[in-house]
């Protein structure tokens, strides 16, 4: 298995191009199941977890090309995706793909929408948490759907179609959101979803939703009302730039000094980010090509944060932003209230000289004067990518290992690290 090498203490300057949203892509890829036309998709990130849910797709007759270059497309721009799912020949989602990728379990609500059936394996634990689907399901049942669990999976069928309804969420869901969305856009009648999330990922794909023909109203808010439609069509769309990866390398250039522009970066969907950066001391400012953060001279703040569905501070970020905190001038206290098991970091960040303290949902973090580097390995996406930010201020060399989980989420890491002046390589594994 390959490694990540980095030496720490470079200050990072210049620019890094922010890809498209993993979290936008991924399900992005999954509502072309919806239409026999093609619905073309540009801006794809080129990750780990695209290429499995390609697969997946695949695996229900979804035929999926990457188009050539377009004229005056630049080299970082993404891929390109033309996918359609003209005939679905397989409404079944096994435990082996959908094991490999959770966000695959979204499938369940198009496949239904379109098909009238569906058999999809559950997606089981992982390492940040229990991660329940018991709000998807329910979401289905109220759109006419029967959902029952055998042997690991959840058949549901609605013969004579999804039928409009009322769907109200005790708790926010990203994931049960899409779903909802991604039924009712096909049922008989009006549906409306209220506690939705507000997730910019969410929008994206409302809006690509639109697009192909849904009618879809409350973008944005917590409620929102559709109305069915017999059938979607296809249509064009380009993904939005990735929040957590513009965040994460926020935080990096906080954690090393220097000023970074990060191109392409949206600040209207990082604006409780921003706030807090700029309280830990960072000037962050938003000008035509994107964001720009600077940290000079002075140190690093300490800020206490809690996690909170969007607008609030994104889970997906936190790990990187006790990254930062381990070396700010005092003591923070970093809440996480989404995943209950979303500090495997926290052992990680300590091994390479981190004051860190748990105390149930909230953890305590002492700044100290100098990380040492050192061999590290994490069990989920940003929890690794938390260590890259630590090991770029780490005195000496820090060995990350599990670098498949970095590939899940982040475009070339290691080269747009590099391209700012970070000494990181990647060793190929034996
Ligand atoms: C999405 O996961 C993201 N994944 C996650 O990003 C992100 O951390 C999370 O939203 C929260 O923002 C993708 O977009 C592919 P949820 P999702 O349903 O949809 C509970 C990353 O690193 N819940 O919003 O699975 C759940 O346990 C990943 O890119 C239920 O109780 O998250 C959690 O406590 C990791 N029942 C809370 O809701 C349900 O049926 C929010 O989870 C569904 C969820």
């Amino acid at each position: 298995m390959d490694r990540i090498r980095i030496r720490g203490g470079n200050k990072l300057n210049g620019t890094i191009h922010i890809s498209g949203a993993k979290n936008a892509a991924l399900p992005l890829m999954i509502i072309p199941l919806l239409s026999p036309e093609t619905v073309t998709l540009h801006n794809v990130p080129r990750l780990a977890d695209v290429s499995s849910l390609r697969r997946i797709m695949q695996n229900h007759g979804v035929d999926i090309t990457t188009a050539g270059k377009r004229a005056g497309q630049r080299e970082d721009s993404g891929e390109t995706l033309k996918i359609s799912a003209k005939t679905i020949v397989d409404t079944t989602a096994p435990y082996e793909l959908v094991s490999k990728m959770r966000a695959s379990f979204w499938v369940l609500g198009p496949l239904i929408a379109r098909m009238g059936e569906a058999k999809v394996s559950l997606p089981g634990g992982c390492a940040i948490g229990t991660r329940p689907v018991d709000m998807h399901l329910q979401a289905m049942e109220k759109l006419g759907a029967e959902c029952v669990v055998e042997q690991g999976y959840v058949i549901a069928k609605a013969k004579n179609g999804l039928k409009g309804g009322h769907i109200s969420f005790a708790k926010v869901s990203v994931g049960a959101t899409h779903a909802a969305l991604m039924a009712s856009v096909l049922a008989h009648g009006d549906t409306t979803i209220e506690n939705a999330a507000t997730e910019p990922e969410i929008t994206d794909v409302a809006q690509c939703l639109i697009k192909m023909g849904a009618k879809i109203e409350g973008l944005g808010t917590r409620s929102l009302n559709i109305t069915g439609v017999t059938s979607l069509h296809g249509a064009e769309h380009t993904v939005i730039a990735d929040r957590i990866e513009a965040g994460t390398y926020a935080m990096a250039v906080g954690m090393t000094g220097g000023d970074v522009t990060l191109r392409g970066a949206r600040a209207d969907t990082l604006e409780d980010v921003i706030l807090t950066l700029r309280r830990a001391g960072l000037e962050v400012t938003a000008n035509n090509e994107g964001l720009r953060v600077q940290r000079n001279g002075s140190g690093i703040l300490p800020v206490d944060i809690t996690t909170d569905p969007f607008p609030g501070f994104p889970t997906d970020l936190q790990a990187q932003f006790m990254g930062l905190m381990t070396m700010a001038k005092g003591k923070s206290h970093i809440r996480e209230t989404i995943f209950e098991n979303r500090f495997m970091h926290v052992q990680e960040l300590v091994r390479l000289g981190a004051d860190i303290h748990l105390h149930g949902d909230m953890a305590e973090v002492r700044g100290v004067a100098k990380l040492t580097g050192a061999d590290v390995m994490a069990t989920d996406l940003r929890a690794s990518v938390s260590l890259v930010i630590a090991a770029l201020a780490a005195e000496g060399e820090t060995m990350l290992h599990r670098v498949y989980h970095l590939d899940r989420g982040f475009e070339d890491l290691q080269g747009k690290l590099s391209a700012v002046g970070a000494d990181v390589a990647r060793i190929a594994g034996a």
